[in-house]
């Protein structure tokens, strides 16, 4: 058995959508399980965080529907709406919550109307989806002439994880004028500004990356944000390797020893979702030690050094988890720990904890 393995732990989700709790205040908490529940598995996050949240944030209709196939009743936003006329009655019939963020949607749904929990998505500063706020005005007034009334507004912040504080108020004082004057709810935090900005929980808030343990921010650990880690990645060493001052290791040649020393090989690599772009000096541990890759990545392997570190050919190496934090290895790749998480392969086994 090769060994390596996606530890996912439910209970921790859950730990985290508690913390996302107490910070929501009393706002509705729709927990953001897209992307496959971020690499988490969708029913499974979905399953795990059932009870605890008051609803799931997913981006497509096929998530949404894959979710009331498995048997979630709870509300379900689609947070990138519907794509086209089959789509809008295929969320009718799933009673789901769709989010309308084009004049191309609005012009649908007159032509096609009927009920459906509508959210307007404003452009308060992002410049990706939504309505500027006069064309969000405008649309209210054709979707209730048609009958069809908006449930909430919503928007999306560009910088609440940013050291820069100055960018997220005047987008939540936008959306909140909006969503004034239409005397609708308003849902704009996620995880970042659910944590760091109080005053923009509103009415929803639809918290992501802290239901996964780790941090939205740089200089803010998830430990120290009281997260608990849901997603572990491990593999086994399978050679060691005794090497001498010169030698270098794996493709490319990028890494040269500088004194005498063991390296392991460890059994991940890209083929698994290991980032390859992954430098030399990314954190890892073994039996609970931690060392550092070295080397270039390969399909099936990674290289770690093993000088000074006690270890044998079939013992674990995390690669992140409990002693290797996600987002250390993610800064040291130059992402985000949202793409490490989704981007492992179907190659690992899965193991629910
Ligand atoms: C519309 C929307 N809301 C909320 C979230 C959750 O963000 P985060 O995972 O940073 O909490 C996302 C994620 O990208 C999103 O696209």
């Amino acid at each position: 058995m090769r060994g390596t393995r996606i530890e996912i732990r439910p209970g921790a989700l859950r730990n985290n959508a508690r913390r996302a709790r107490i910070l929501a205040d009393g706002a509705e908490v729709f927990a953001m399980i897209k992307a496959d529940g971020y690499g988490h598995g969708l029913t499974l996050a979905a399953d795990a965080l059932a009870g605890e949240v008051d609803g799931f944030g997913v981006a497509v209709l096929e998530e949404a529907r894959a979710l009331r196939e498995h048997g979630i009743s709870a509300p379900i936003l689609v947070a990138e709406g519907f794509f086209d006329r089959e789509e809008l009655e295929q969320a009718r019939a799933l009673s789901l919550e769709m989010v309308v963020h084009s004049p191309w949607q609005v012009a649908l749904l007159q032509d096609n109307p009927g009920p459906l929990r509508l959210w307007l998505k404003l452009n308060t500063g992002m410049n990706r989806l939504g309505l500027r706020p006069d064309i969000a005005l405008e649309a209210a007034e054709q979707l209730a002439a048609a009958s069809m009334n908006p449930v909430g507004v919503m928007s999306h912040f560009a910088c609440a994880d940013e050291a820069d504080e100055g960018r997220t108020d005047p987008q939540m004082a936008l959306a909140g004028e909006v969503a004034d004057r239409l005397g609708l709810p308003l849902s704009a935090a996620n995880s970042a500004a659910l944590i760091r900005y109080p005053h923009t929980r509103a009415q929803r808030v639809r918290p992501g990356i802290m239901l996964y343990g780790s941090s939205p921010f740089d200089w803010q650990s998830a430990a120290q944000l009281d997260l608990a880690v849901s997603h572990r990645f491990s593999a086994r060493l399978i050679a060691i390797n005794e090497i001498q001052p010169g030698d270098t290791v794996g493709y490319g040649a990028t890494w040269t020893a500088t004194r005498p020393g063991r390296i392991g090989v460890v059994a991940a690599g890209y083929g698994d979702g290991y980032p390859r772009h992954a430098p030399s000096g990314t954190p890892a541990a073994v039996n609970g030690q931690l060392t550092m890759l070295v080397g270039r990545v390969s399909m099936d392997m990674l290289t770690i050094d093993l000088h000074g570190i006690e270890a044998d050919i079939g013992d674990e190496v995390e690669l992140w988890g409990d002693h290797v934090d996600v987002d250390k290895v993610a800064r040291a790749c130059g992402t985000i720990s949202y793409e490490l998480f989704c981007q492992i392969t179907g190659r690992p086994e899965r193991v629910i904890v």
